[in-house]
């Protein structure tokens, strides 16, 4: 018999999500009746913007011709979008990025899993608790983790709280860490860094030859002009981060799949023989070798975000997620519970009231206002008693989840 990899057996049950949904199926199969709103994961519900849809038409008859089809494209993406991101999403903001920086990808789950490959298992991890499940899983995966513990913490890794005690900002590591997850927007408190805290955290890991993985998919929910959108608009980011976007959220993009991920030239991990080499070479080995590209027709849609109606429709796109997260956080908010973020993040982080779990919680609105979020502790153990709505929905759908969550509380 074969031996499978080991460390996927340390990893719990089951990831947060499909969990949930097994939760809401059976709900579902014993209440036929009950019509359910679902503000757990955060998945978009508003269609792609006229913009992309244009452009993937326009991209899908370039390929039914002869003289205009493409068969494989560049792995790391086509010069048309990479140029785009490069100057919209990064040197508008006074952020230094070059094209042949980014590279275009599926996803950044995927991306955030895979930048794994290209470090050792001897780094010291510190991840955020609660965190993005993905982070945490994927280095259990690779074996950078021992056993978990009862409230879910692996061994080997550093959590850093970030609970309504200390304003949702996570101390630097006391200990010296190799590698860092920064969430920002975060996922899944929908808290933001002050450009002071994101300069602390750039200090930290240059003082302590740290690389962060700063993880920017929501960056476009951001609303208050003083919060930087990108790490690199950070003095001294290039020397040590990488950093994560997406489409997904932005854009609509979360059945189309493209995202891209920033690895500066020059920045340095180093070699077992303490040699120091170039992350942007072992990252474009990995990409170009595991990777064949997102399709021509998607990076179409992708580039159309930045046309002039592109980026009108994309900002009412993100307006309106951003209204329902505000119904939400007022409404609640009246209701006396305590909650957080949803502001500039399109999640709205509440404190389960009373003593309740945080998965009491999501069984009772699931029972009594068939209203599906996701429990905090299921990002991690200092989750436990907060819990995360998603305002990707329609405004029918968050209206009357408040109005039915209203009823389960009174
Ligand atoms: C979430 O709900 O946390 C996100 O949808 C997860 C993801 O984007 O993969």
């Amino acid at each position: 018999m074969a031996y499978v990899n080991d460390h996927y057996l340390k990893l719990k049950a089951g990831y947060l999500f499909p969990e949930i949904g097994r939760r809401v199926k059976k709900f579902s199969e014993e209440h036929p009746d009950a019509k359910i709103i679902r503000l757990g994961i955060g998945d978009v519900t508003e269609p792609l913007p006229a913009a992309v849809r244009e452009a993937m038409h326009a991209a899908v008859d370039e390929m039914g011709q002869r003289e205009t089809f493409r068969g494989y494209g560049p792995e790391q993406g086509y010069d048309f979008l990479r140029n785009a991101i490069a100057v919209n999403d990064f040197q508008s903001r006074g952020a230094n990025v070059a094209a042949d920086e980014i590279f275009v990808s599926d996803g950044s789950k995927c991306d955030t899993g895979n930048i794994l490959d290209i470090f050792g298992l001897d780094n010291v991890i510190a991840v955020t608790d609660p965190v993005y499940p993905v982070y945490v899983d994927t280095n259990v995966m690779i074996g950078r983790t021992g056993n978990a513990d009862e409230a879910g913490r692996y061994a080997g890794l550093v959590y850093l709280p970030v609970t309504a005690e200390n304003n949702f900002t996570p101390a630097l590591p006391t200990q010296k860490v190799d590698l860092i997850y920064l969430c920002y927007p975060n996922n899944p408190t929908g808290t933001v860094a002050s450009r002071e805290t994101l300069q602390q955290w750039v200090d930290y890991a240059r003082k302590n030859d740290a690389i962060i993985f700063f993880d920017a998919a929501y960056e476009a929910f951001i609303t208050d002009p003083a919060i930087p959108h990108s790490i690199y608009e950070i003095d001294g980011a290039r020397e040590c981060a990488i950093e994560f976007r997406s489409f997904s959220k932005t854009a609509g993009f979360t059945g189309t799949r493209c995202a891209f991920t920033v690895v500066p030239k020059g920045l340095k991990a180093k070699s077992a023989t303490g040699e120091a080499i170039d992350l942007f070479a072992l990252w474009t080995r990995r990409h170009t070798t595991k990777f064949n590209g997102v399709s021509y027709v998607i990076q179409k849609g992708a580039e159309a975000v930045y046309s002039p109606a592109g980026k009108q429709q994309v900002q009412e796109l993100v307006a309106f997620y951003l209204e329902n997260a505000r119904i939400l956080r007022e409404e609640l908010t009246k209701l006396g519970l305590k909650v957080y973020g949803g502001v500039n993040a399109p999640y709205v982080w509440l404190k389960t009231p009373g003593s309740l779990t945080s998965w009491e919680f999501f069984d009772s609105l699931l029972s009594k206002a068939h209203v599906v979020g996701t429990p905090g502790s299921g990002f991690g153990a200092s989750g436990e008693g907060y819990f995360r709505l998603s305002a990707f929905n329609s405004r029918a759908n968050v209206e009357e989840a408040v109005k039915r969550i209203q009823g389960a509380l009174s």
